[in-house]
């Protein structure tokens, strides 16, 4: 096994440390505030290095070492061992496979992805962010998070099955969330064991599985008992079939595949606008201009072909991805002995892409704490090396679903502010690094309705 040869080694010696406790080295630390953790790495230079008790992780934060790993030696990795504990859930789906599988799936999944299908997904997104909407009187307390997350599965469940899940979105909701919370608890363990022992975190994990299970099985079954293509993801994925030997994907593939998409897609999305929200409110002159911007548009519906006339929107949202990156760190395992940064790394090394610290920089981004959307504005993102900005990762695992979720996110953005002003009632959100970025404890704010 490749990892044991990094799980015994003291680490490299040459690549800087950051300070830890004699023996657990960083582990508290990193159980309970891995994004100061995360900062400190980024303090001690490009790359540095952590000690989970006996384990060496390497944090890069830098753009070109970030490229060399996600890009140009992207064959010299797998992905990391952290993903593996969500096996259980996502199976064999895009984001957890590796090597023929992966390449198989990511080419039979693209055309789900296509830009005319993606057009086409729209029109659903418009309609249930209007939908969502009809529930935010003038006056009424809302939980952003909450309502975001919502959304984001309502258009999920239409997009990828065609089918209305807010009937089973309660179920999908819960089963998504237990798991992130089993799948965080795993991570932080200092004891790794088997997921089929009784421990109430695995337990946890299989109560997730069986509740996704039954409503994405029942939801397969319906499709191909239906046969034709509904113009939904999961139409694609019923009829894909191999250029070479014709052969499809079998339901256990296309339950791994439908819950990996769930998962990577709604609640990414749901924290991207959560955290976009939470920017337009304490930055008013942002909002102002966005107001501005969709004035010309009055109460017409946004469309997908509006988008190329609202610059700003888009770039408010890139922005608050910079400082409020959903994927705020992502891993690899090196298959074979690596140099990075000038040190030789042995086989199984587990590095870590430290997106948000990429972001922070302030040699790629002057004022980086501040929000500043003309940074993002087409002209200065062409004057800044694409490789500083890496929401969506980058190279062969880049996520397949980032056109997808840019258009839902810009839709849905500009449908929200045409209709409705949030005030916020906490000042002070703190991010909550489960899989993804969100706010510990929600959103509270105030509806003033337009
Ligand atoms: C704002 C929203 C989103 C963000 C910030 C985001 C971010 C990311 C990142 C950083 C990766 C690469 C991880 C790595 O290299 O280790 C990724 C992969 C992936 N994303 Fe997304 N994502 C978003 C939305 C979506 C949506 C809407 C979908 C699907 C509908 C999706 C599906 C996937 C899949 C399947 C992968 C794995 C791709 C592969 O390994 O080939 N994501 N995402």
């Amino acid at each position: 096994m490749a990892t044991l040869t990094s799980a015994f080694s003291p680490g490299v010696n040459s690549v800087p440390a950051v300070r830890g406790l004699p023996f657990i080295g960083n582990l508290l630390d990193f159980r309970r505030d891995r994004l100061s953790l995360q900062d400190n790495a980024a303090k001690v230079g490009p790359i540095a290095r952590l000690h989970l008790a006996h384990i060496p992780l390497y944090v890069v934060t830098d753009a070109e070492l970030a490229h060399e790993v996600f890009v140009v030696h992207a064959d010299k990795y797998k992905k990391s061992r952290a993903l593996q504990f969500l096996r259980p859930m996502l199976g064999d789906g895009l984001l957890t496979s590796e090597g023929a599988t992966h390449k198989r799936h990511r080419k039979l999944l693209a055309p789900a992805f296509a830009p005319k299908r993606l057009a086409a997904y729209g029109e659903v997104m418009v309609d249930e962010t209007k939908r969502q909407l009809t529930g935010w009187r003038n006056g009424a307390r809302i939980d952003l998070a909450h309502e975001m997350m919502e959304m984001t599965l309502a258009i999920a469940g239409k997009t990828m099955f065609g089918a209305d899940v807010r009937r089973d979105a309660t179920a999908v909701a819960e089963g998504l969330e237990l798991g992130m919370r089993a799948h965080q608890a795993t991570l932080t363990s200092p004891l790794q064991v088997p997921f089929e022992w009784p421990l109430p975190r695995n337990r946890q994990m299989r109560k997730a599985v069986k509740l996704l299970d039954d409503v994405v099985y029942r939801l397969i079954a319906e499709g191909r008992a239906r046969g034709t293509d509904k113009g939904d993801v999961l139409s694609i994925l019923l009829l894909a079939r191999d250029e070479e030997d014709g052969t499809g994907l079998t339901d256990r593939e296309i339950r791994d595949e439908v819950m990996t998409l769930l998962l990577a897609g709604h609640e990414t999305t749901a924290n991207a606008l959560t955290w976009t929200w939470f920017e337009l409110a304490r930055n008013p002159a942002a909002l102002a201009r966005l107001r501005e911007e969709l004035a010309p548009f009055g109460q017409r519906s946004v469309t997908t072909d509006d988008l190329p006339k609202l610059p700003w929107n888009a770039a408010v949202i890139d922005e608050a991805m910079r400082l409020h990156p959903p994927a705020y760190i992502t891993g690899r395992e090196a298959l074979e002995d690596i140099t990075l940064g000038g040190h030789r790394l042995p086989k199984g090394s587990l590095v870590l892409l430290n997106i948000r610290g990429i972001h922070m920089r302030e040699d790629y981004y002057r004022s980086a704490k501040s929000f500043a959307p003309e940074r993002m504005l087409p002209d200065a993102k062409k004057a800044r090396p694409r490789t500083q900005y890496l929401p969506f990762g980058a190279g062969p695992r880049v996520c397949i679903g980032s056109h997808f979720a840019l258009l839902e996110a810009q839709l849905a953005l500009a449908t929200m502010v045409q209709h409705a002003s949030l005030r916020m009632l906490s000042e002070h959100v703190v991010p909550e690094p489960l899989v993804t970025l969100r706010p510990r404890g929600g959103m509270p704010a105030v509806v003033e309705r337009h």
